[in-house]
Formats: structure tokens, sequence, C-alpha cells
């Protein structure tokens, strides 16, 4: 049931805070700075022996696989590519030996991830599945897996189990750092900041009102850009994928620098960029992009860390989110942009649970 919200996007937007609860729910081990996975089926030998990973999926999962790449050489240092399942299955790549492949899919159900997954298991590389129905195609068809434990999503915009996968991708990146080079303070730390997310995330959720004017403001717009960089890359197409897929409204995403190499002639004073630029590694050249819009006429969405003068002194309309580490900021920065998508669908009428021609799940490939 609704329990009282409008629409299953928003309830589901409003329970990441349980939903990463239950991700992280006794797979934390603090004595051994790592974590923990009941259903990988695979002895630590041959985990340690992983020398390259895969990660597949298809729309919003494959953005959470870009995710899961950042982290997994970032924190384990094992080179990780992403793949569209829908690609992989046909392409035909060579695979070395010791290549781990992932479906990560929120419905386990989506053809393409199924038939990428069974076409590298045929080929004798181990599979796993990051998914969140349990008993669906393919948790049973890959040879282990983990579950997001998110409940049931049902708005055909993929929320919770979003920032669900990038929680589960975050605890798997520390196990394989733990397995190697990540000392037991880094992985310490690592879950400690895990343990502050969910209260992050809610805080984060107290934009809503302020999302709401923004969208009020800019609900004309025919053309968004989403910009962001390093792990808020994954962000942006993120947050461009739903307000595509919500309210109708075309919208890119980008690695912010790369606007330069194209998009940068879509910037006029009727199209808004919305800059993911919360405290962090690069904070100095999305600045640097965003002084760049701002030149060219075009109005400024940004999404920024609480307290930032700098850019209250260039963005024309601000959302402040808590500041978390950069590992795990796509949780924590994702969330206005799933109600800023909500709020233009909303106001544009849309129906926001059940998008035209688009199924919760993708059976067909
Ligand atoms: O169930 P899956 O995670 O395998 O679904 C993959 C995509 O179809 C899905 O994420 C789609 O892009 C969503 N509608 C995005 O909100």
């Amino acid at each position: 049931s609704l329990q009282g919200f409008d629409h299953y996007m928003l309830k589901e937007i409003y329970e990441q805070p349980e939903a990463l609860r239950n991700a992280m729910r006794g797979r934390l081990d603090e004595e051994n700075a790592t974590a923990v996975f009941g259903g990988l089926n695979l002895t630590p030998q041959q985990l340690r022996s992983v020398e390259r990973i895969i990660l597949t999926g298809c729309g919003t999962s494959w953005h959470s696989a870009l995710v899961g790449e950042y982290l997994i050489e970032e924190l384990a240092r094992i080179p990780v590519s992403v793949e569209y399942a829908s690609e992989l299955r046909y392409r035909n790549p060579p695979i070395e030996n010791n290549t781990l492949v992932f479906g990560i899919t929120q419905s386990g159900e989506t053809a393409d991830t199924l038939a990428a997954l069974r076409e590298t298991k045929r080929k004798g590389h181990r599979t796993l599945a990051i998914c969140n129905v349990v008993g669906s195609s393919i948790a049973q068809a890959a040879d282990g897996g983990v579950y997001l434990h998110a409940g049931p999503e049902i708005g055909v915009a993929s929320t919770k189990a979003y920032t669900s996968q990038c929680c589960i991708l975050t605890m798997l990146a520390l196990y394989f750092g733990r397995l190697r080079h990540l000392s037991y303070e880094g992985g310490q730390r690592i879950i400690q900041e895990l343990y502050g997310i969910p209260g992050a995330v809610q805080e984060a959720l107290n934009c809503n009102e302020r999302v709401k004017e923004v969208a009020n403001k800019y609900q004309d717009a025919t053309n968004v850009l989403y910009l962001g960089r390093q792990y808020n890359f994954p962000t942006a197409l993120e947050g461009a994928l739903k307000l595509k897929e919500i309210s109708y409204i075309h919208a890119e995403g980008y690695p912010a620098a790369e606007m330069k190499h194209g998009p940068i002639a879509l910037v006029d004073t009727k199209t808004p960029s919305v800059f993911i630029v919360p405290q962090g590694s690069t904070y100095d050249k999305v600045m640097a992009n965003m002084e760049e819009v701002k030149a060219r006429g075009g109005p400024i969405i940004a999404v920024a860390t609480k307290e930032d003068p700098m850019v209250d002194a260039v963005a024309d309309d601000v959302i402040r989110i808590p500041d978390v580490p950069s590992i795990l900021q796509p949780i924590v920065s994702v969330v206005p942009l799933q109600l800023l998508s909500y709020h233009f669908a909303l106001l544009r009428g849309c129906d926001v649970d059940k998008p035209r021609n688009l199924a919760k799940s993708v059976t067909v490939e």
C-alpha cells in the first residue's frame, strides 16, 4: 500500500534510509574490518584469485555498475569493466581466466542481463547476481550472489534499488579490498562511514521542499544537462535518466568536463544545467566547469554540500546535501535528483508510477 504517500515512487524514495540499513544488516564485520556475504558460493581462495571483474546490467542498474567500477578499482585495485548487458551478450569479447561476472538487476528478470550472464557462464566464468527479487530468474541462473533486501520496488523508476546497489557494491569493494591491499584501519573507517549513510540520506530527504521550488521555477524547460565528475558522474547519468523516463523532458548526463567537447553548444538561457558539486577531490574542477556554463548564460542548479558560499555565488539555485566521503557520495547525491524528476513529472501531469512506453521489468530483448 501507499502508506500515505501519493505515489510508489515517492514512497520508495523515502524508504531509502531503511533499505540501506537492510542492505547492510549482518554484512559488516567490525572485528575483521570487512564485509561478509552469505551467498557468494566461492571460497576466500577463489575470491583472492580474481583478476578482473565485469559488471553488467541495463538502465539504472548499469549506472550502479559504473559506481561499482570506481569503488572496486579504488578500494580493491582489481580492474573492472562495465558492460551494457545487451551489448555484452552478442559482442563476444575476450574474457581472461579468473574473471568474475556480476549481473546487476533489481527485478532479476531483465532479458538482456539474464542472457549476458548465461553466455558468460556457458564459457566457464563464474557469475554472481546483485539482485533484489528473491528467487528471480537471474538469481537462479547465477552461481551465487547478493540480495539487496530493499523490499518490493513498484514504481517503474528505480530509486531505492539503485542506492541499495551502490551500497552493496561499496561493501563488495571493501570485501575485495580487505582480501588484498586495504588495511585494517582503512576497512574500519569505511565501516564507520557506511553506518552514517542511512542518516545522511534521511537528511538529504529534507531538501524535498527546496527541490519542489526548483522544479516549479524550471518546469517549462525542454532540455536539461546533468554534470558531475568521478563518483558523481554516474549520478549525472542517473539524474538525466530519471528526468527522461518520469517527466519526458529531454536530459543528458555527462562527465562535467566532457561538456566542452560538444554539449556546451546546447547551453542557452532556457537550458538549465544541474551540477553535482559536493566537496571532494574534483570540486575545483567542477566549479570551473560551472563558471563556463554561467559565462554562456545557462541557468545553474547546484547540488552542493552544506555551507558552500563559492557555489552560492555562482549557481542560480542550490540544493543542499550532507557532507559524506567521496566513495559514498553516489548514495546521497542522487536523492535530490530523484525528487527533482518526481516534482517535474507531477507539474507536467505525468503518470509517475507508470510512465508511458515503459515496463517495470524488460523481459524481452
Ligand atoms: O530490473 P533491472 O534492474 O534489471 O532493470 C534494468 C532497467 O530496465 C531499469 O533500471 C530501468 O532503467 C529503470 N526504469 C530505471 O529507472
